[in-house]
């Protein structure tokens, strides 16, 4: 009996040696998951267990034809799941902001100095920005005990039986300094060869192809059957972290070597810097190197090295102030614009959209670009200033078509030489092609500008614009329904089922009388229907903030509504306030301007919204069918958590800005001024007359010393 499991790498077993060692592995695997399972004393540690499995994996990445339906990796989830659980991110995932530019890095590293008032730039990482997606793993006592997608940064799915399968995940932290509780973050991604040979096996079996490796990387980790995922080579590269019980280094350069430590993979062309001429060119030199690398990126990420740097920037709503990506230049290419058509969007605007001859952009295929508004079709920017040198688009144009990630693709230029002779100018209309209402150029109530977007003045008759509020309202953001897509609610609203957001939650009731049932009708079944009605009754009980972005009112997107929500606290106190606000009510309005984030614009967006009979009539059907829930605050367990805090005097520990963040960050309110309503006051040296106003008050006050001495701890974190 040959010696298993072997020290050959995987890659070179023949045929016959990899199926006798996967024969092997199978009944030893099996063997220990018995006496594990079977309460036995376990004969090998977690460790070995592991590397069992990896072998297993690394054999079958190898040799795909030898997977056996027994095999330990097809074990792994036993039963397919009908769909993902949802898990909340002890500490959220976030982005990363964007640099473009030469320019664009020198500004973030300066702009990192401004925050932390340093005379010296301070160190960053470099690493390549790889093109998968994000993942972040759970170890509680160095063991994986979770796996969670990213989701929408708050809320992810639950991915541990698929993440298991991954060959370059370990199941148990293996060396020194593993702290009890740790959440490892990185990439999961697929080599660009395992990409092409899958779609050549898919192709040779007439099945759909993948597009681009991230977006099969995608689709292979989200499936719900962990075989299927098993099957497929992903790879996973580490390169951050979430909540760690103790973070055992002072780097992003040192954790980064210490999760390689711990058994992840971490990317070899992470380097350090200090000097900006020496960070650009790794980046070009990486850049260089994009197409020879196994796998894709799509840009370099610099870190704040110094993880207690790092923990004072902080980040902002959806960023950390210490990172960015450096993204590499779009990628181009020529086709034929066939025809410019109009969509009308949620608030009336209508947008042209190109229609193109299918080209292939950095490995995906174009049909559409985004062409702003009719400005931009004439050539002219949003600055007033010429686009592609003044040139108009006309259908028939041959153009330059060009794609940045996930951005919708945009016009770059056009070749006059091409233009067909009888091609014509393109007449942007003046009235709404879905309900004939004109549509104008609004002027701006601040800067007495016209508006580049022309608007259907349809309003609330306006079919296009009722069917993309309904989109919205049930989009991922919002009340993120399940079952209910762009595809449903144009249909269901084209049949007269739903007219607007309180006829969906009707919809189940309605159906019970009626004699066409949802069950009846053509791509729909008993199964099909009852879980949609089960997934509308699921989101009557609704995250207040999302109830409010989903009103689709104009300029409250998802940032505002957080602030909305956590200001009025509850839907009762919300509504009094907005329907106060329709009523003209001067009070309601200063205190709807002080709240952090909200201005004019919105102000004015909301009054307007709620002056609006027909509107209030359908925000009272929907709140007599659902119930928001009053938001959470931002931290409820801190000493500061809800009060109105002022900085004032000079700070000489943290910079103004981070004071701002660090207090928000724990549930406070940051004001400017000092009122009765101001629960504490920070002075640093030289505060004037807010420190006596404060005094004059009787209002608690505090010393920069003083206040960390409050907040402790806690301020630092992450
Ligand atoms: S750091 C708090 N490093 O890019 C910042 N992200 O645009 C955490 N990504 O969601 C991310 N390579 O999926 C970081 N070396 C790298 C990365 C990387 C790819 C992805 C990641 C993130 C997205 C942000």
């Amino acid at each position: 009996m040959p010696d298993f499991p072997s020290t050959k790498p995987a890659e070179t077993l023949t045929p016959e040696e990899a199926e006798a060692e996967l024969t092997w592995l199978a009944a030893e695997i099996l063997r220990h998951d018995e006496l594990y399972h079977g309460g036995d004393q376990p004969e090998i540690s977690d460790a070995a267990y592991d590397a069992l499995r990896r072998r297993n994996l690394a054999i079958e990445q190898v040799h795909p034809e030898l997977i056996r339906e027994t095999s330990p990796s097809r074990r792994v989830g036993f039963v397919a799941l009908d769909k993902f659980e949802k898990v909340t991110h002890s500490i959220p995932m976030l982005s990363l902001s964007n640099a473009f530019s030469d320019e664009d890095v020198a500004d973030f590293w300066e702009s990192v100095m401004r925050f932390l008032k340093l005379d010296e730039r301070p160190a960053l990482s470099a690493e390549p920005k790889i093109d998968g997606l994000s993942l972040s793993l759970r170890y509680e006592n160095g063991k994986l005990v979770s796996a969670a997608t990213r989701g929408d940064g708050t809320v992810g799915e639950n991915v541990t039986e698929n993440a298991r399968t991954i060959a370059d995940i370990p199941y148990v932290l293996d060396g020194e300094d593993v702290p009890e509780i740790v959440e490892v973050r990185g990439e999961v991604y697929m080599t660009k060869q395992a990409f092409a040979a899958l779609n050549a096996k898919l192709e040779a079996d007439g099945k759909p192809l993948y597009v681009n490796p991230r977006n099969t990387a995608a689709g292979s980790l989200r499936q719900l059957d962990s075989a299927i995922t098993a099957q497929r080579p992903l790879r996973f590269f580490a390169y951050a972290w979430g909540e760690m019980s103790a973070v055992p280094r002072a780097t992003q350069m040192e954790m980064v070597a210490l999760l390689g430590q711990w058994g992840f993979k971490t990317n070899p062309l992470m380097r350090r810097f200090s000097e900006l001429r020496a960070l650009l060119d790794h980046y070009h030199a990486i850049e260089e190197e994009r197409a020879a690398l196994p796998y894709d990126i799509d840009g370099v990420v610099y870190k704040v090295d110094d993880l207690a740097l790092q923990g004072r920037l902080g980040m902002r709503s959806n960023s950390p102030r210490w990172a960015t990506a450096h993204k590499f230049p779009a990628e181009k290419a020529w086709t034929i614009l066939k025809q410019i058509e109009i969509q009308i969007g949620r608030t009336g605007a209508l947008t042209p959209v190109a229609r193109l001859e299918p080209v292939t952009v950095g490995g995906v295929v174009v049909t559409n670009a985004t062409l702003h508004n009719e400005d931009y079709i004439r050539g002219i920017g949003n600055d007033g200033q010429p686009v592609r040198d003044g040139k108009d688009l006309r259908a028939g144009d041959t153009v330059m078509i060009q794609r940045a990630g996930d951005v919708i693709p945009q016009v770059l230029d056009v070749d006059l030489e091409k233009r067909p002779a009888d091609a014509v100018a393109f007449t942007f209309p003046t009235r709404c092609p879905a309900c004939g209402s004109h549509a104008v150029r609004e002027e701006n109530r601040t800067t007495g500008k016209i508006d580049a977007v022309r608007r259907c003045t349809g309003g609330l008759i306006c079919p296009a614009q009722a069917v993309e509020r309904l989109k919205h309202f049930v989009g991922r953001n919002a009340f993120d329904i399940e079952g209910l897509g762009d595809k449903q609610v144009d249909a269901f609203y084209q049949d007269g089922l739903i007219a607007n957001a309180a006829d969906i939650f009707t919809l189940g009731e309605r159906d019970r009388r009626s004699l066409k049932r949802l069950k009846d009708r053509e791509g729909w079944g008993e199964t099909s229907a009852a879980k949609l009605f089960e997934a509308i009754d699921a989101r009557r009980a609704i995250a207040l903030h999302r109830f409010v972005f989903g009103l689709g009112i104009r300029h409250v997107g998802e940032q505002t509504a957080k602030d909305l929500a956590r200001a009025y606290g509850t839907v009762e106190a919300f509504s009094e306030a907005m329907e106060k606000l329709a009523g003209g009510d001067e009070a309601v309005r200063a205190d709807l301007l002080a709240i952090d984030g909200i201005g004019g614009t919105v102000a004015f967006a909301l009054e307007e919204f709620f002056a609006e009979p027909r509107n209030v009539e359908v925000y009272r059907a929907l709140l007599s069918e659902i119930r928001p829930q009053p938001a959470e605050q931002a931290a409820s367990d801190t000493p500061v958590a809800g009060k109105t805090v002022v900085f004032t005097g000079s700070l000489e520990k943290m910079t103004r800005d981070e004071a701002k963040a660090m207090a928000e960050r724990l549930g406070a309110k940051v004001s400017g001024s000092v009122s009765a309503k101001t629960d504490l006051l920070v002075a640093g040296p030289g505060a004037g007359s807010k420190l006596k106003k404060a005094q004059e008050l009787g209002i608690e006050t505090l010393d920069e010393d003083g206040w960390f001495a409050l907040v402790g701890q806690m301020g630092q974190m992450r």
